[in-house]
This record gives structure tokens, C-alpha cells and sequence, in this order.
């Protein structure tokens, strides 16, 4: 398994099963912006290395009030961390909360985070059917056993409601039954699925009692991203957290770099339970650089604009089922008749020098499943070709 530490991109473990250098693998089991960190990263380098001899700011204040310039938000309502990861993990710490439902599938860290602080989880199973889209269904008295829903352990496990989105009343269910103290974690947009939540949900998770956990690492990559993002309702409300990362769209994984937007009063919480310099000096200069990267962006969302549907097509005309998201990475679902499971194509395409995440390990997902990013056209081209010649191998599809 090559996601032996819960992540994709873990290119120490493919070196160790395939025996390939870092350097020589195509990696479309980490998200990145195929672009590479920008030029300001370099420039922060070579001119502030030095800088280093000295702490960084324990408040992160010049990369709070340019955050707040760009978003529009109050410099106080910010929090900045060694990537969104932390912030996750602190914001459950921090909350506290009495328990959580779940959306499935979705990002690790979520369920590890809650499960670590003792949180008692329930899970609310995305529909396949719906392209894993969070709708909520409409709960009407003939269709629905809320009582037995409650009881299930999985939401999509409530026995005897009717197969048709009965994973979307159930999730309505248990978020009418929901109260002060609870909290819901929503991927907005969701990693694996790459599905956006749908503005109806928010509203109605927003108007129950319970706080919402709103993971915005990838919304960048969306077209509508003002329209879509909750940034600045989250600056205002204090039953509403949102969390950005920085190493996607600006490809800095190695450099660490998130942040969260909370009320001042969440932010003034949790700051005192973050560890000191935990945002170590370079990372707050390169985070100050690349927000002025305007053509850095325009460039991204272009390339992503045209790519990502060129890339589908041709998956889907390699009889891959692809699920319609909103980021620059897609998931995928092998054709039953290729008789291949990801495990298995994860090896024939290792063996090639191209990774992609076996998406199996997220629940509510099969052994057909696997998630990989959206590169380059060239890149697409090559793994394209590697793809099909995987299928095909011995005893494959075709
Ligand atoms: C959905 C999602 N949220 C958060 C993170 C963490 O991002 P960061 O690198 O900022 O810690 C990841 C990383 O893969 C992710 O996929």
C-alpha cells in the first residue's frame, strides 16, 4: 500500500516498492498545481534565507493583514497554521465538541482528528447514485423511519428506507436530531469527490444548531470561487469555521502553510492552544509573496478551465466512470469488466513511474475507485497511454 501514512504523494514509500528515485515519478496521487511553486517562492529564498537566524512572528501578523486585504475580512477573525492539517486538528481540540456527524467520503484527517480528541462520530454516507454530491433529501412522514435511522450505526447501514437517496434523508434526519454542541465537517470541495456542497445544505446546516466545519483547502481551483466560499460569513459567525490551505494551488506542500476563518472570538480560543512559531518564518514570507501572484492564478484557473474536461472525456472513453467535480482532480471508478481493482493498477502503473491514490481506503468508496490530479497536457497525454496499456495488461479489459 503506498498510502501507508493515510496521504497520497508519499514518494519515500514508492521508492522503497518500486525502487524509482523521487525525482522520476509522475505523481497523480497528490494534488498539486502542475505549475509548480510560483516565482515569488524563489525570490523569498534567495533573498530572506538568512532571515532565518531569527524567530518568526508568533503572530503572523504581516500575513494576517494581507490575507485580510485579500478576502476582506477582519485580520483578527484569522488564524494561520503549519498547513490546514494543523488547523483541523486544533479547531476539534479547541471546540470540543459534543459529536459529529461525518460526511463519507472524505478527507482523513477529519475522522483522525475527531477520533483522537474522543469525539463520537456518525457517518453520513455521500450516494454513489448522486455522484456523491452532499444533497440533503426532503423528509416526508410516509418515506422515512426517522427512528430507525437514528439507531443505525452508519447512516447508510438505517434499515428498511427506500433505496432511492436513502442516504440523503437519513443525513436529513440526523441533522434535524442535531444540538448545541454538535458539529458537521463538510469537504466544500470535498476531497475525494471533488464535489462543491450544495448551497441549499449549507443553508439549512446553517440555520440548525449544531457548528459547521467547512474544509475550503481546494476551493482556489473553483470558477466561482468568491460566490462559492463561506470565508466571510465564517469572520462573522461563531457556529461557522473555515479552513484554507495554501500548498495546493500554490504546489508548497513541502513548505506547510493554512489558514482558518472564525469569528475573533473562536480565533482568540484557539491561538492559545496552537504551539509557539508554530508557522515558521519562511512560510509566512512566501505566504505574503505568492498572494500577489495575480497571473500566477489566472493562469491555474485557464489551465484548469480547459484541462480537466479534456482529461474526463478521455477517461470516460476508457470506460472509466468519472465523477463530475469542481477541482483540479477527479475520481475515478474502474469499469467492472476491466476485472482490475485499484491495488492492481496502482502496481502496473507504479511500475510505469506514475503514481495514483487508491481511493478504496475512503469509506464508502470500492476497490474500483481511485482519485488522481489534473497535470499538465503533456503529463495527461503520458498517463493517458499508460492508463489504457495498464487496462489492457494481461488479462485486462480488452
Ligand atoms: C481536503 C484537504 N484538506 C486539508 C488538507 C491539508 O492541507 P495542508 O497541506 O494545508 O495541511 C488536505 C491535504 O491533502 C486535503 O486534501
Amino acid at each position: 500500500m503506498l498510502e501507508k501514512y493515510g496521504h497520497g504523494g508519499d514518494w519515500i514509500t514508492a521508492e522503497e516498492r518500486f525502487g524509482r528515485p523521487p525525482e522520476g515519478w509522475l505523481d497523480y496521487s497528490a494534488n498539486m498545481n502542475p505549475f509548480g511553486p510560483p516565482a515569488s517562492v524563489e525570490r523569498v529564498f534567495r533573498d530572506h534565507w538568512r532571515d532565518i537566524a531569527r524567530y518568526p512572528d508568533p503572530a503572523v501578523r504581516a500575513l494576517r493583514a494581507k490575507l485580510a486585504r485579500t478576502y476582506r475580512i477582519p485580520a483578527d477573525a484569522i488564524l494561520v497554521g503549519n498547513g490546514a492539517a494543523e488547523l483541523i486538528d486544533l479547531a476539534v481540540r479547541g471546540l470540543k465538541p459534543r459529536s459529529a456527524l461525518l460526511a463519507q467520503p472524505s478527507f482523513k484527517e477529519y475522522g483522525d482528528a475527531l477520533s483522537k480528541a474522543g469525539v463520537p462520530i456518525r457517518e453520513w454516507r455521500l450516494d454513489a447514485e448522486r455522484d456523491f454530491s452532499a444533497e440533503l433529501g426532503n423528509v416526508g412522514p410516509n418515506r422515512y423511519d426517522r427512528r430507525r435511522a437514528a439507531q443505525a450505526e452508519s447512516l447508510a447501514d438505517a434499515p428498511n428506507l427506500p433505496a432511492d437517496g436513502l442516504a440523503a434523508e437519513a443525513a436529513s434526519a440526523a441533522i434535524r436530531d442535531l444540538s448545541e454542541g454538535d458539529v458537521v465537517f463538510l469537504g466544500h470541495p470535498n476531497n475525494p469527490t471533488g464535489r462543491l456542497v450544495p448551497d441549499e445544505t449549507i443553508r439549512r446546516l446553517r440555520e440548525g444548531p449544531a457548528d459547521l466545519l467547512l474544509d475550503e483547502a481546494f476551493m482556489d481551483f473553483v470558477e466561482d470561487e468568491e460566490e462559492r466560499s463561506l470565508i466571510r460569513e465564517a469572520a462573522e459567525s461563531e457556529r461557522l469555521v473555515v479552513f484554507r490551505s495554501m500548498t495546493k494551488f500554490y504546489a508548497i506542500p513541502g513548505i506547510r502553510l493554512g489558514f482558518l476563518v472564525a469569528h475573533p472570538r473562536t480565533v482568540a480560543e484557539l491561538t492559545e492552544l496552537q504551539p509557539p512559531w508554530s508557522v515558521n518564518f519562511l512560510a509566512q514570507r512566501i505566504g505574503e509573496a505568492v498572494l500577489d501572484e495575480t497571473g500566477y492564478a489566472e493562469r491555474t484557473r485557464a489551465w484548469l478551465r480547459e484541462e480537466k474536461p479534456w482529461l474526463a472525456d478521455r477517461l470516460s472513453a476508457l470506460g472509466i466512470r468519472v465523477c463530475p467535480g469542481e477541482v483540479n482532480y477527479l475520481l475515478g471508478e474502474l469499469p467492472e469488466e476491466a476485472g482490475l481493482t485499484v491495488l492492481e493498477l496502482q502496481d502496473r502503473l507504479g511500475r510505469r513511474g506514475i503514481l495514483v491514490r487508491d481511493a478504496s481506503l475512503f469509506p464508502g468508496l470500492t476497490e474500483r475507485h481511485f482519485r488522481m490530479a489534473v497535470r499538465l497536457r503533456e503529463e495527461n497525454g503520458r498517463f493517458l497511454r499508460e492508463l489504457e496499456q495498464a487496462l489492457n495488461e494481461g488479462g485486462g479489459r480488452r
